[in-house]
Formats: structure tokens, sequence, C-alpha cells
């Protein structure tokens, strides 16, 4: 049982709270705020009762080109909140802390990306997290600590599972919902469907063949990358460009794999057609006429058909990944076609990160639930511990 912000009495209490806003950047500046917007309700409700709110949170990892300060983020955060919301390039130093002391009820304070810390960027067990300078440090200022950031939840990192060792835990809003939806699919409608593409092609033969195991899943449709490799696996030969790509990315490995599930289930669907990109057009080619000399970009029209039928007609529908390369028009007809069949399923479940951002480019809207977490919704249908959920349950 985890706790959650209705056990929390707040009155005047510091609170440190995590949350998740990894965004993609450009020149430095967001561009793209969903993750911010998404943690409003739990900020907002927090300083309502009266917390003085220090915020912690990560973006990018160390070495990368996305891995800045939260200057940026805070900036943004003061715009969509109704509460005052300051910045500190301090973490957990003298200085962090007499800022988070001198906080009044209903202020909140961003302090700096915890992985310019590099204990942070460690996956340590919670027992030794408990003992990084980082909680040692910050506990002490702390009333008690919320996490709201589900779509790290899946890592074992100090500001992550530490703080919930010392100082009492509860789950934020974001990720109170997260758990309550990708905890309970086994509950949701029948028939359940899974659609699986995009390009994490491992990731989702995980999802794939747990769901599977466990009975979960009614019916698997593939799409994207993954769709391709498990048209490979069936002995499909897709052509010399698209085969170079699934060589060259790497997902070779996960042939075998995909072949072993499509030996196990019947219930794995494949493409019946592809579009293949022919010198910047659509070109829809039926997959008993491939090879194509041309790269297979999106699944084709009738397979578009196909799925939006069994779509509609489902109880529950999860879906993963895009269904090709959305981000050229001419490919992006299977993602917008597959997505918008499953708005019109009883229930709809979407992951998030790459997935999440695709349906916010393509103006899709409609689902029940668009989670806020890429690897960490995928953790979850897998039904894998979640390493920062279990420091909470403690
Ligand atoms: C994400 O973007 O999925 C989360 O913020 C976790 O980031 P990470 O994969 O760098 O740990």
């Amino acid at each position: 049982m985890v706790r959650t912000l209705d056990d929390l009495a707040l009155d005047g209490v510091t609170v440190g709270v995590r949350i998740d806003v990894n965004s993609p950047l450009s020149g430095g500046e967001l561009a793209d705020d969903a993750r911010l917007r998404a943690h409003v309700d739990t900020l907002e409700e927090l300083l309502d009762r009266g917390g003085r709110v220090a915020v912690l949170a990560h973006q990018g990892r160390p070495g990368g080109e996305d891995f800045s300060s939260l200057s940026p983020h805070a900036a943004r955060l003061d715009e969509l909140l109704e509460f005052p919301v300051s910045y500190t390039d301090a973490l957990w130093s003298a200085d962090a802390r007499e800022r988070i002391a001198a906080l009044s009820p209903g202020e909140a304070l961003v302090l700096e990306n915890t992985r310019f810390y590099a204990e942070e960027y460690m996956e340590l067990s919670p027992e030794r997290s408990a003992r990084t300078h980082l909680v040692e440090r910050l506990a002490p200022a702390f009333g008690a600590f919320v996490n709201d950031a589900f779509a790290a939840a899946h890592r074992s990192q100090p500001s992550l599972v530490g703080f919930p060792q010392v100082v009492p835990g509860y789950a934020g809003r974001v990720m109170e919902r997260e758990l309550d939806v990708l905890g309970t699919v086994a509950e949701t409608p029948t028939p359940r469907v899974y659609v699986l593409g995009g390009t994490k092609v491992g990731d989702s033969i995980a999802v794939a063949r747990s769901v599977l195991e466990r009975g979960l899943a009614d019916r698997i449709l593939t799409t994207g990358v993954v769709g391709n490799v498990f048209l490979l696996a069936d002995g499909v030969e897709l052509g010399t460009p698209s085969a170079e790509f699934i060589y060259e990315g790497g997902y070779f490995d996960e042939i075998d794999a995909a072949s072993d599930l499509l030996e196990s289930y019947e219930v794995i669907e494949l493409p019946t057609d592809v579009a293949v990109d022919r010198d910047g057009e659509r070109e829809e080619v039926s997959v008993g006429d491939l090879p194509a000399d041309a790269p297979a970009k999106d699944v084709g029209s009738e397979t578009i058909a196909g799925y939006s039928l069994v779509l509609e007609n489902a109880g529950t529908v999860v879906l993963n990944g895009p269904a090709g390369v959305f981000e050229e028009p001419a490919f992006a007809r299977g993602t917008e076609g597959i997505y918008e069949a499953a708005t019109r399923a009883t229930h709809s479940i979407v992951g998030g990160g790459d997935t999440a951002a695709a349906l916010r480019r393509l103006g899709l809207t409609g689902f029940d639930h668009v989670s806020t977490g890429g690897g960490a919704a995928l953790r979850m249908l897998t039904d894998e511990q979640m390493p920062a959920v279990e420091a909470l349950r403690q």
C-alpha cells in the first residue's frame, strides 16, 4: 500500500517533491512542457494546502546534449502554477538548505538537476541511497517526501529511493494515477489488445511475452519497426533497405525472440501490407509482393483497416510506439488511423515517452490514459518491480 497526498497532513510542512520533467530541449530551452504540466496538480495541491515545497528533478544524462540546468523548467513552472516558484543552482549545499529554510507556506523552490551530482546517477540500493550526501544533507529539511516522478520510478537512484528511508514518503497525484491505471491492466474489460510498435523492439517483445504468459492479452498487433522484425521472424523478405535498417539498428538479435513468440502464440498479428518511401512518396506494397527496393516506413491501408476493426471492438487497448515514421506526413497515416481507432475501444491506455510525444504532434486525443512514463510504463506492463514505488511501500 502506497500512502498518497490524502494521508499527508501538510500545514506549514516542508516537503521534498521529486518530479520528472526530463524534457526535449532546443537551444537550451524547453521544446515540450507536457511533463511539467503533468505535475501541476500535485504541486498546486501541496502549495494550496500550505506546504513549503522543494522540488527535485533531473534533466538528461551526464554527457548528453540535453544534460542541463533546471533553470528553464523552474521559469516555466512559475508560469504554470498559481504560486511563486523560484530556482537555485544549488542542490544540497548550505546555500540550498538556507533557501529551503526560508520558504514560506505556498512557495516552491526548484533545486538544481539531481544528476549534476555524481552519486545520483548510480543505481544504489535504498539503504545506500539514504547514506548519500544528497539525502543526508536534505532529509533533515523535509517533514515529508512526495514522489510524483513515475517516469523515473524504474530507476533506483538516491533522489527516488533514498528519502523514503528516512522521511515519511507519499505518492503524488501523477504517481498515484499511473499506478492505479497501469497496475490494474489485469482487471480492465476484455478482449484486451496490445498494439506494439516504434523502435523499442526488445522492450516490446518483453511486454508481449509477459502479457501473453500471464494471459492478459487476447491479441497483439505489431506495427513500426517491431512489426518489421516480426515479419522477418515470420520468414518475410522485406528487401535490402528495410533489412539493412534492422541490422544496422542492432535489432537483428530480436528476430529469434520474435520467432519464438510466433511459434508459441497464435494471437500475434503482423502487418499485411507496408508503405515504402519511393523518393519521398508513399507507395503501398502487399506483404505477398515483398521484397521492396525502398524502405518500409509505415504500415499500409489494409493493415490500418484490419487493425482498426479489432481495436474498435476491443474492451481494452494498450498502445506503445508509433506505427511508422510519423514525423514525415506521408508516413503518419498508420499511426493516425490506428491510434484514432483505439479511442473507440471501451478503454484505451497509451505508453508515454516517444508515443505521447507522437500523439501531441499529431494532435491525437481521446484516450482514457496517456502515461507520463516511457521506460517506466513498459516496466509496469511487464510486471517488473519499480524501485521507487517499492521504496514508497516500505
Ligand atoms: C525518462 O525520460 O524516461 C525518465 O526521465 C528517465 O530518464 P532516464 O532514462 O535517463 O533515466
